[in-house]
């Protein structure tokens, strides 16, 4: 990697929109919190934990993910987590994150809910005060559970809806496309959160899921969703509605063969909202920085695209109009 490019990319002030806080786990962070909690795991090594890494899909992905979350109990424990995370963040030039969180993979292990926001909510104060970032939080149903399972537990997050900048859905999309959650998504829309959904790349039926987000959900944003280059009028849809994408990269090279470099600058070409993310970090190997990298030299980037991506980033965020103008003009100062 040319060392001028990472350092470029790290200046870049940039928004991160698409991070799973479950899935910024070190393995480190994975063993305080299990010697703390006084949990035995069956890996005895960091090299052992990443040895189970060998993912083949999302499926395979997701195996490994929620079962590592066992770890986590306590408030403190969901703090430090995103605290580590944020300070991660913050190196890599971020300077505004809305952060996933899957409340139901906790609840359902018993967990109360007032002590996974709490905890997040605890860092995303200190991120603001501490390293001048702004954070938000978005909750994420599992779209594997039911219906009625996200429905009380949006019905659980009213008290907390300040907190909570809104809603997403995540988890395996196999047999659980969008049209499951339009209740719900329509609920959440009328308390005033905003929506996004995960269409995953090449999933059976990718493209019905992406135009059925589009048509009976009406989502403010969509999480990955290149599989849209196969429908051009669909393409021409979310560019009229200036819909933002939030593409992972190296996330994409660990749930299927490639990067989907070529679907993501097609997409930024025709001048979509394409943003560049890093999904699930501690398992796949990079952070914000690293996606743009390793974009950059796979689809032969330049400074100029490279700053689009941050521009869009903005662009796309959840960030008032006047916020996202004051970060735009930080990345066009800092790109020249
Ligand atoms: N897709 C679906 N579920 C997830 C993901 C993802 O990219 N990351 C964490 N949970
Ligand atoms: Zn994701």
């Amino acid at each position: 990697m040319s060392s001028d490019l990472a350092s470029f990319v790290a200046g870049l002030p940039k928004a991160e929109l698409h991070l799973h806080l479950e899935g910024t786990l070190e393995p480190e962070l994975k063993f305080a919190l299990a010697a703390r909690n006084g949990i035995e795991l069956a890996e005895k090594t960091v090299e052992e934990v990443r040895a189970t890494y060998d993912f083949t899909d999302l499926t395979s992905f997701l195996a490994v993910y929620y079962p590592a979350m066992q770890v986590l109990q306590t408030a403190d424990d969901f703090h430090d987590l995103a605290w580590a995370y944020l300070e991660r963040a913050h190196a890599d030039g971020v300077v505004h994150v809305e952060m996933f969180f899957d409340p139901q993979a906790h609840t359902s292990r018993g967990v109360p809910f007032v002590d996974v926001i709490g905890g997040y909510r605890r860092a995303v104060v200190r991120a603001e005060r501490e390293l001048g970032i702004s954070a938000e939080l978005i909750l994420c149903f599992l779209r594997d559970f039911s219906a009625e399972h996200a429905m009380s537990t949006l019905m659980e997050a009213l008290p907390y809806r300040s907190w909570i900048v809104g809603v997403g859905l995540d988890s395996d999309e196999r047999d659980n496309p969008p049209a499951k959650f339009q209740a719900v998504f329509a609920r959440a829309k009328q308390e005033g959160f905003l929506t996004t959904m995960h269409c995953d790349i090449d999933q059976v039926g990718s493209i019905d899921n992406i135009r059925s987000v589009l048509d009976e959900i009406g989502v403010d944003r969509i999480d990955h969703g290149t599989n849209i280059v196969e429908d051009p009028a669909l393409v021409a849809l979310a560019k009229e509605r200036g819909l933002g994408f939030t593409t992972c990269p190296i996330s994409n090279s660990f749930v299927t063969e490639q990067m989907k470099s070529d679907e993501i600058v097609q997409l930024l070409r025709e001048g979509l909202r394409v943003t560049v993310n890093s999904d699930d970090p501690a398992y796949f190997g990079g952070y914000i920085a690293d996606n743009y990298v390793a974009l950059a030299e796979k689809a032969g980037l330049d400074r100029a695209d490279l700053a689009q991506l941050a521009i869009n980033s903005f662009e796309a965020s959840w960030l008032t109009p006047a916020r996202r103008a004051e970060y735009i003009a930080r990345v066009r100062e800092f790109a020249g």
